[in-house]
């Protein structure tokens, strides 16, 4: 039976190593057992006592600095074991021959293979002399990839999914290179093993963007968002811009979308009238929960290409749409 990889013995478990040592190309073997045995095998067995540690803790009497450094050691030790068998499951191939999917995600999401791989080198080259982590990671937020240095084992992309790491840790090449980051780097390259990075892009695209913000009530009533706006108004596209905050709100309202103008959601009846059906119309309210989408229902109702704002007047405002004075 799997009990997953935190077992009721409350151990994180080792991961075999996942290259073969032996086929890689200017990373020696004795390179990769150390790696392996010293400082992965040293983050999984200190992982295992600060869990211990925290088990054994007592929430109601330890000291808040004594909670937070174990916590804070724990991911520190988690990440670590966590990245170490992503970067040993990175290697093992010839580093050249993209397979289709990752090829194309990744011209997708950085212009060409070789604009991301001038990318990702420069990144570790940048943190030579430091310590951390080089990683492609796939965020499922945005659905995209994103290269990331990341200078100690805590700084991973909330949410997202790394897919290949190079570990540019001084244990991770100073025993074969010394110093000289350029090489090591060069031979990380020349070891990547794509096929497996592209597996696990598959895996991860599998995995659901966070739950977007659900409005049941309005889910016939077609939105649009603050940036799409944004476009239309910059591209110079004709469209009516209707500000339907409440009265008793537009009455301490300090500014108003540029652009846009004010109307009363309480007396529709009154203004519909002087709206065209010839170009869209786009209404919103405060945080777009409720009258600006009643308000687009309705002239959608009434015939007009109408729409709300999603994120009202503050989700303008947090992309810094332009504003101006309410008067
Ligand atoms: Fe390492």
């Amino acid at each position: 039976m799997d009990e997953g990889r935190f077992s009721v013995s409350a151990q994180f478990r080792v991961a075999p190593l996942f290259c073969r040592p032996w086929t890689l190309n200017g990373i020696s073997p004795r390179l990769i057992e150390s790696h392996y045995e010293h400082n992965y095998g040293a983050a999984l067995t200190r992982l295992n006592a600060v869990t211990r540690e925290l088990e054994g803790i007592d929430f109601g009497t330890a000291t808040p600095q004594a909670i937070g450094r174990l916590k804070r050691e724990q991911i520190d030790l988690l990440n670590s074991t966590l990245l170490h068998e992503l970067y040993f499951a990175s290697l093992g191939g010839d580093g050249r021959t993209l397979p289709e999917v990752i090829a194309n995600a990744i011209t997708r999401d950085f212009r060409s293979v070789s604009h991301w791989r001038q990318e990702f080198i420069a990144l570790a080259e940048a943190l030579a002399g430091d310590a951390g982590w080089i990683l492609l990671t796939y965020v499922p937020r945005d659905g995209r990839l994103i290269n990331q240095s990341a200078s100690d084992h805590t700084q991973s992309i909330a949410g997202g999914i790394p897919i290949l790491a190079l570990d540019m840790y001084e244990h991770a090449y100073h025993i074969e290179y010394g110093p000289n980051t350029t090489a090591y780097i060069a031979a990380f390259m020349r070891n990547i093993d794509w096929a497996s990075v592209e597996a696990r892009y598959n895996d991860a695209v599998k995995v659901a963007p966070p739950r977007p913000l659900q409005q049941s009530e309005f889910k016939d009533v077609p939105s649009i968002t603050a940036e799409e706006v944004q476009g239309m108004l910059a591209a110079g596209q004709p469209v009516q811009i209707i500000d339907t905050r409440p009265r008793h709100y537009s009455t301490r309202a300090q500014d108003i979308v540029d652009g846009a103008v004010w109307r009363d959601p309480e007396r529709l009846d009154e203004w519909i009238g002087t709206l065209s059906k010839e170009a869209p119309v786009v209404t919103f309210c405060v945080y777009g929960f409720h009258i600006g989408c009643q308000s687009a229902a309705a002239l959608k109702a009434a015939g007009f290409d109408a729409r709300y704002m999603a994120g009202g007047h503050y989700a303008w405002k947090a992309i810094k749409g332009p504003v101006k004075l309410f008067e």
